[in-house]
Order: structure tokens, then C-alpha cells, then sequence
């Protein structure tokens, strides 16, 4: 073999992608149930947006982006994520002017260059949404809503909402100094990374994964207890919504984010069935992103979720999943002079909205049964001599083994009736 698809890359088989389009298609219903319309922004963009959305003294900024020059000399980077690129598109659209707020989600692939583990992809896929233009925590609690119905929707069960406020510029300051001064006393047990961040972004020093620096974290100030009114008041706001909607949650002043953009409410929705990487989806608040992208001064909320963590916690749950890769009806002919006759079969129950498919390797009469079944069709639809001469097809319900003799001119209608019948059954 020449080559292999680079390592934290996937292909996706038809034998997993009904899944991934089971998922997509609750991810669009319910989008569209709550109001949201799809956006579609490009796979790359220039540097500089990650960098000064996304946070340049993140992870994600520092270590993990797929960023190249161009042949025009550009700094281009390939998404990590989906809110800086939504941001950018929503000022430059100037989609800022209409009547607010401005719902959106996406489907997106993005790319992060991390070191690959079950649920954690150097390409991955997620679905995002962000509400631009209301400060209203009733909205922080309607994408909290659709992330928990989208995912009970899909037939997961046991996940668990953990939300948290991390502050505004406001009373950030106070709890950085909080935050600094405890982290002070421990400063030559951190490393590197954590002493630079503690100087830019002591909040950062917080999502280190390397163990002695967690150990210094047992009893570090949390967030919740240095907020201002306001934020208070927008957290407590956020709770009773969440009790009015009957959404469970758990205060978890550990969530920080790894993103630099927030503001107030946090969330994360944690699986405990997919190992280690059990965050299935991720979002919160980013008042002051579109002012520091370059646009108004317009608050806005979302969330992502990550569709591999998702796929793999419908396969550790064994959620039922319907298949919609079978076809319909698989036509055998038996002898040559049968053939272009189920040939036009097949393309007229096509033409009719009835997915068909046939032999085309030459197989025998009990070689093509068999193969029908391989496929899982519903119909086989047999042709020979005999009924070749009386116009007629055998139709054999591959389920019951019953089997009828239908006229060609009425085998639209038959199958169409008994398809129907069965997906109403
Ligand atoms: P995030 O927490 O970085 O947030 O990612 C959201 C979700 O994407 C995670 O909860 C996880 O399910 C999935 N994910 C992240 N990295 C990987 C990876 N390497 N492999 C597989 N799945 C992954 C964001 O991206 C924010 N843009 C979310 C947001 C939208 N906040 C506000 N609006």
C-alpha cells in the first residue's frame, strides 16, 4: 500500500456513517425546532483570527494548531473550532445589522494537533451553535436545553451537565490576583508553560494536564466566590431557568474552558462511558468575542459537541440505531434473456422513489438470493423464462419467505403500498 491516512485521522465506513447521519439528522431537526439556521464557513482561516479569539496563550494556540504559509506568503491555520470562524463570518456578513439575536449552527470538521487517544482526533467533527446579540441567561439556558435534548433525542442516557460562571472583565481582575497569589506560594512546582501562563493568564495555568502541577491545584481560590453582582445575579438566573426547563445540573467550579473567549456561564456535558475524554460537549458565554474580532460590542453564547464522542457513546450504550442503507428491493433475473428486462425494472423503480439494486458479477439464481439477503433487502424480485412470458415478477418477502406474482405494470404500485405499509407497521 502507498500510504495510510495520517495518524488521529478516520476513515468513516458505511458500516458506522448511518450512524454519523442518524446523529446529524436529530442535530438538524432540533436545530431547526429551536430556530437555528445552518451557516457554512471555510476550512481555514487567517492565523491571526485563532489566535486572537481562541486565546493565544491556550493549548490550543500554543500547540495545537495545523498552521502553514500559504504560496502567497499568508498565515493560514485549519479550524480548531467553530465560534472564532462563526464570529468572523457574522461581522463580515454583516449579518450584525439585522434584528437580533442571530441563531446559527453548524456541522463542521475541525483539526487540532493532539495526541490521539479513543475519542480525542487530530481531525474530529463537531456540531456548534451560537446565538449572537442577547445577554439574557434564559438563552444560556435554551442552548443548555437543545445540547440535552439533542442528546437524549439520540437515545443517550447517564450524561451529566456541569456548569460553572467564570466571570466578566469585571471581576475577573480580583480573581486572577486571588488566583495569582495562591499560585505564587507554589510557583517552583509548576513548569514551564504554567510559571509563563501564571504571568499572561493565571486562568490558563488551570487546564495543565501534567500531574505534579495538578497536585499544587488541591485548594486553589474558585471563581464563583469573586464574582461581581452582575455575574451573580446572570448565574443564579441561569440556575432557575435551568429548574423551570427540569434540566438537571451540577455547580462545577472546576469548568474554566480551555478557550480564552469566556464569559459568565460555562457548561460541559460529561460522559462517564468513553474513557477518559468524557466531555461530549463543551460551551458558555463570550460576551466581548465580536468587539475583539473587529465587530460591535454584542454579547453571545453556543456550545459544540463532538460527534465521535457521541458515536462512540452510542456504541457503548448499544443505542438502537435505525439503518437506512438497505435497499428496498434487490431484482434477480435468472437467464440471459431476463436481463435488460430487470434492467428496466430496476430503473423504473428507481425513477419511482423505490431503491432497487441487482447483480452484476454474473452469480447464479441462489448466489443472487443469497447476496439479497447479504444486503438486507426487504423484496426480491425474481425473474425467469416463465414469468418473463406472462409479464409478471415473483415479489419474495425476504422477511416471511411469502411470496406473490405481480404484473410488471403494477409493481410500482404493489411495492410502493407494502414499503409504506411497513414503515407505518
Ligand atoms: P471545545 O470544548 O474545545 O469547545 O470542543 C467542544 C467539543 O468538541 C468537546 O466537548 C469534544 O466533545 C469535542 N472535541 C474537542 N477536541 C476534540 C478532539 N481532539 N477530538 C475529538 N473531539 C474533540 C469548542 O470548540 C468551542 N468552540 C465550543 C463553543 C461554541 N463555545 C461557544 N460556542
Amino acid at each position: 500500500m502507498l500510504t495510510t491516512a495520517p495518524r488521529g485521522t478516520k476513515d468513516i465506513l458505511p458500516d458506522e456513517v448511518y450512524i454519523w447521519q442518524y446523529i446529524e439528522k436529530v442535530v438538524r431537526e432540533v436545530a431547526s425546532i429551536y430556530g437555528y439556521k445552518e451557516i457554512r464557513t471555510p476550512t481555514f482561516e487567517h492565523t491571526e483570527l485563532f489566535q486572537r479569539g481562541v486565546g493565544d496563550t491556550t493549548d490550543i494556540v500554543q500547540k495545537e494548531m495545523y498552521t502553514f504559509e500559504d504560496k502567497g506568503g499568508r498565515s493560514i491555520t485549519l479550524r480548531p473550532e467553530g465560534t472564532a470562524s462563526v464570529v468572523r463570518a457574522f461581522i463580515q456578513n454583516k449579518l450584525t445589522d439585522n434584528p437580533q439575536p442571530t441563531k446559527l449552527y453548524y456541522i463542521i470538521s475541525a483539526f487540532r494537533y493532539e495526541r490521539p487517544q479513543a475519542g480525542r482526533m487530530r481531525e474530529f467533527h463537531q456540531f456548534g451553535v451560537e446565538v449572537f446579540g442577547a445577554e439574557d441567561p434564559s438563552l444560556d439556558a435554551e442552548i443548555i436545553d437543545m445540547a440535552v435534548s439533542i442528546l437524549s433525542k439520540i437515545g443517550l442516557k447517564g450524561l451529566k451537565l456541569k456548569i460553572n460562571s467564570i466571570g466578566c472583565n469585571r471581576c475577573r481582575p480580583d480573581y486572577n490576583s486571588a488566583l495569582k497569589d495562591y499560585l505564587e506560594q507554589r510557583l517552583d512546582k509548576l513548569c514551564d508553560n504554567c510559571k509563563k501562563r501564571y504571568e499572561k493568564n493565571p486562568l490558563r495555568v488551570l487546564d495543565c494536564k501534567n500531574p505534579s502541577c495538578r497536585a499544587q491545584f488541591a485548594y486553589v481560590p474558585v471563581i464563583l466566590d469573586y464574582l461581581c453582582d452582575d455575574c451573580k445575579s446572570h448565574f443564579s438566573r441561569l440556575q432557575s431557568k435551568l429548574d423551570v426547563l427540569g434540566i438537571e445540573y451540577q455547580v462545577d467550579p472546576s469548568i474554566v474552558r480551555g478557550l480564552d473567549y469566556y464569559t459568565k456561564t460555562a457548561f460541559e456535558i460529561v460522559s462517564e462511558d468513553i474513557g477518559a475524554q468524557g466531555a461530549v460537549c463543551g460551551g458558555g458565554r463570550y460576551d466581548g468575542l465580536v468587539k475583539e474580532c473587529g465587530g460591535p460590542d454584542m454579547p453571545g453564547v453556543g456550545f459544540a459537541m463532538g460527534l465521535e464522542r457521541i458515536v462512540l457513546a452510542v456504541k457503548a450504550q448499544n443505542v438502537p440505531v435505525p439503518r437506512n442503507d438497505c435497499v428496498d428491493v434487490f431484482a434477480v433475473s435468472i437467464g440471459d434473456e431476463t436481463e435488460d428486462v430487470v434492467y428496466s425494472i430496476v430503473k423504473k423503480l428507481r425513477d419511482n422513489g423505490i431503491s432497487c439494486d441487482k447483480d452484476y458479477l454474473g452469480r447464479s439464481t441462489r448466489a443472487q438470493l443469497k447476496y439479497a439477503d447479504k444486503v438486507h433487502a426487504k423484496y426480491a424480485l425474481i425473474v425467469g423464462g416463465d414469468e418473463l412470458n406472462r409479464n409478471t415478477a415473483l415479489l419474495r418477502d425476504m422477511a416471511t419467505g411469502e411470496q406473490q406474482e405481480v404484473p410488471f405494470s403494477e409493481l410500482v404500485e404493489v411495492l410502493s403500498n407494502a414499503l409504506k405499509k411497513e414503515e407505518r407497521g
